[in-house]
């Protein structure tokens, strides 16, 4: 069987299976949390750039008046925007998701992504096609990061979407190491030696986006033909399949829907065991294919 719980460098645990609120729209992601809750959820992944949070944060309010949860049963995170990478926002971006979601502490705090977009060029795009950046260096977000664990504001810190130089990179100079890298995981991304690497490093990994379903729709692992058959073989569903796979490589992974059905279908994952063969079957469809990739949007080649 597969632990519920990762422990962290720092101490702190957290569930293993995530609901991820990334895309959930407006008017939906509130009921979707509080589905995902009532179904066993214990871990809600959210972030300022989903633009989702103050609807998150009613759903939060009524869970914890109600008599279904305490607050400290629930792990959430969030994360700090590329606009807010200025040491001197970092406190105040922290204080508004927290006002958002309603709550007084978040239990992990990830840097959005390894790079400062300028916050007053409204996200544009210089001649070059390239998005308009801030000239703050991570070490300095980060060590303002590491001051909101010593406000009590956050219990753990960590990235996402960091790559191996920059990791090591923070490595040297972290007073308090990141806990967390959260990255895009799916069978055609499937990030063996990354996640092998970061293991090493005693840095957490979290899988976003495990079905795959920014790509194409003829090119999806949820399509794949390998998935299917290995689907029907244990009589599950392929989403079960692709989220089994992740965690059973002790992977924190996130789940997202807005379908009730469907995100109980993504809960159910932890009855069943994917032999060794078919856990390597699935890795082998790796084709280093990422469908989020900064090129496309920012112009940046942050991955190459
Ligand atoms: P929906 O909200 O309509 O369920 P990813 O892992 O790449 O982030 O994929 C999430 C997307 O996959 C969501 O758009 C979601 O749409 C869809 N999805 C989530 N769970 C399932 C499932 N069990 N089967 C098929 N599609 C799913």
């Amino acid at each position: 069987m597969i632990k519920n719980h990762i422990k962290l460098n720092d101490g702190n645990n957290i569930p293993i299976l995530g609901f991820g609120t990334w895309k959930a729209e407006s008017g939906k992601v509130g009921n979707a949390v509080k589905s995902a809750i009532e179904v066993g959820y214990r871990h809600i992944d959210c972030a300022k750039a989903y633009g989702n949070e103050s609807e998150i944060g009613i759903a939060f309010e009524e869970i914890f008046n109600s008599s279904l949860l305490k607050r400290e049963e629930l792990f959430i995170t969030s994360k700090l925007w590329n606009e807010d990478h200025n040491p001197k926002k970092i406190l105040s971006a922290c204080q508004k998701t927290l006002s958002d979601l309603r709550l007084e502490y978040l239990d992990l705090y990830l840097m959005h992504w390894g790079l400062a977009i300028d916050p007053n060029a409204n996200m544009q795009h210089d001649q070059d096609g390239v998005v308009k950046l801030e000239n703050v260096s991570i070490q300095e977000t980060w060590n303002s990061m590491e001051e909101l664990v010593d406000k009590g504001l956050v219990k753990s810190i960590g990235v996402s979407n960091f790559t191996t130089p920059m990791l090591l990179d923070l490595l040297t100079y972290a007073k308090k190491k990141p806990v967390m890298n959260q990255i895009e995981i799916h069978p055609y991304n499937a990030q063996l030696d990354f996640v092998d690497f970061c293991k090493k490093k005693n840095i957490s990994i979290t899988a976003y986006s495990p079905l795959g379903s920014h790509g194409p729709k003829e090119n999806r692992p949820i399509e794949d033909k390998t998935i299917i058959e290995i689907a029907k073989k244990y009589d599950k569903t392929p989403a079960q399949i692709l989220i089994r796979w992740v965690s059973q490589r002790e992977v924190v992974v996130l789940a997202k829907s807005t379908n009730t059905s469907r995100i109980k279908e993504n809960f159910e994952v932890l009855d069943f065991e994917l032999e060794q063969d078919d856990m390597e079957r699935i890795s082998e469809l790796n084709k280093n294919q990422r469908f989020v990739d900064p090129l496309n949007f920012w112009g940046i080649p942050y991955f190459n």
